[in-house]
């Protein structure tokens, strides 16, 4: 099976765990990328079964309305029971690297208003240890330098991800040879790094469930 069917199968495996669960009034929290994308195609199938949905970029926001399916202001909504969206890779401990798409920052903050943050994703982004994948960071334009000057002091490489402005109006530098042994304690020495808005280590606030697919079928992961 490919890549691609295999994030479709995470993502239609995800939409059947949580349909039981969704009534007309749910509002459901959807990520960006590509396997994200294969949940939206899948929710917009069952579109009369729930309210609508927040996005965590203008990308899905698009692809959401195109669907048929409503978008809502994180800020208009008390509560999201579920935030579903893929990852760049994850460990054992559902800890994740994110925002390959550069949408980080919305994605964290959507994650943490949920109440469960289920990750669909496909076999090749189980890892042992994090940091294969380098690590986005969404930057404040004006503290590129001074970002970049401090990740060399933690033994990062960064690299300006050119060409690529956030939904947010900032800049992505990507991260590499970063030893993230303990990706809590990393998040939160990055997170003290002035004019960093938000690294893509997820890992204080890990996913609660993942949804793995494997040749063999889609594998569920809980910690
Ligand atoms: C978006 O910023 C990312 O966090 C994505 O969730 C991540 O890059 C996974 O993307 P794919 O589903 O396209 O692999």
């Amino acid at each position: 099976m490919s890549r691609e069917k295999l994030k479709r199968a995470a993502a239609e495996a995800a939409l059947d765990q949580i349909l039981p669960c969704m009534d007309s009034h749910t509002v459901i929290g959807v990520g960006t990328g590509s396997t994200a994308n294969f949940f939206i195609d899948a929710l917009a199938r069952s579109k009369n079964r729930f309210d609508g949905a927040v996005a965590s970029s203008e990308a899905s926001a698009t692809r959401l309305k195109a669907s048929g399916i409503q978008v809502h202001d994180l800020n208009a909504v008390g509560s999201l029971p579920f935030y579903v969206d893929g990852a760049d890779e994850s460990n054992t401990r559902l800890q994740l690297i994110k925002g390959g798409g550069a949408a980080l920052t919305r994605e964290k903050i959507t994650a943490a208003v949920a109440a469960e943050f289920i990750c669909i994703a496909d076999e090749s982004k189980m890892v042992d240890v994090l940091g294969q994948f380098p690590l986005p960071v969404e930057v404040i334009p004006s503290a590129r330098s001074h970002v970049a000057r401090q990740l060399v002091k933690l033994g990062g490489t960064p690299v300006w991800r050119t060409g690529v402005i956030t939904d947010n109006g900032n800049i992505i530098l990507d991260v590499r040879n970063l030893s993230i042994i303990d990706p809590p304690g990393l998040e939160r020495t990055l997170n003290q790094i002035v004019g960093l808005v938000t690294c893509g280590l997820f890992a204080q606030r890990p996913a609660d469930r993942l949804l793995l697919a494997r040749q063999s079928g889609v594998e569920q992961i809980r910690v």
